[in-house]
């Protein structure tokens, strides 16, 4: 097995038939102890939260293959806190694609000046740049394709993409009371065919939820949404 990249809160391997494996750390992004979904710094260490990411991750991955949603999800061993994944080649050098439904976070410092704390945003698409030394900066879909980034055609595929998925979070973390404020994915092209797809994680630390207008914390996200599971 080849290390292929060391990352913040992942390890990414490649295995013997060419696939990947995502191994999952207890590394959690944060600034000072206190956990930051867009932080870029690894700013804190919990005892179990490789494994519990790993569970939610599984749990929406293979709610989106049922819903036939093309992803890299292969397989997952929570007890080695692994997953198996098609290898996937990012767009430049990554970006991130939020999909927000209320006012919040970076948004929100942004944007102060004309939205509201909470305010509703109708699933509203932006991506940013994977630069943690620009601070993941945001950029147009005119600037994506002028640097050669995507093309249009990818552009189209990956807000809608970014729309089915997010819904589909949206609609489990309903059925249990929680309201999904925004979420960030990523996305890449396919190493085999170029397909589209939806690639790394997605687990509390990829989203801000809300019960009863109360900021849930990923660790225990993910142990409200996996109850009964
Ligand atoms: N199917 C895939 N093919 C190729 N690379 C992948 C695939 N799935 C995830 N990755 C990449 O694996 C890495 C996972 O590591 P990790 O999430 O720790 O990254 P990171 O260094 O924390 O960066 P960031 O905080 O910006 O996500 C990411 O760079 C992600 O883009
Ligand atoms: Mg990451």
């Amino acid at each position: 097995m080849k290390r292929m990249y060391t990352g913040k809160t992942k390890d990414v391997y490649e295995l013997e038939n060419g696939d990947y494996l995502l191994k999952f750390k207890d590394d959690v992004t944060g600034e000072n102890g206190v956990f930051d979904p867009g932080a870029n710094t690894v700013g804190l260490v919990m005892e179990g939260a490789g494994r519990a990411g790993l569970r939610l991750t599984r749990f929406f991955f293979e709610k989106l293959n049922a819903a036939n949603i093309p992803t890299h999800y292969i397989d997952a061993d929570i007890e080695k806190a692994t997953m198996t994944v098609a290898p996937a080649s990012v767009f430049g050098k990554g970006l991130e694609v939020i999909c927000r439904y209320r006012a919040v976070g970076s948004f929100l410092r942004r944007y102060g000046l004309y939205a509201q704390e909470g305010q509703p945003l109708d699933a509203f698409v932006e991506v940013t740049l994977k630069d943690d030394a620009r601070q993941d900066p945001p950029i147009s879909k005119s600037a994506l394709e002028m640097l050669h980034i995507l093309s249009a055609e990818e552009y189209a595929d990956l807000e809608k993409l970014t729309k089915q998925i997010s819904q589909v979070v949206k609609d489990e973390l309903s059925k249990k009371g929680i309201e999904l404020y925004d979420i960030k994915l990523e996305f890449g092209r396919l190493k085999k065919d170029g397909q589209v797809v939806l690639i790394d994680e997605i687990s509390g630390g990829n989203m801000r939820a809300y019960k009863d207008g109360v900021y849930i914390e990923p660790l225990e996200l993910e142990k409200l949404m996996l109850a009964g599971e």
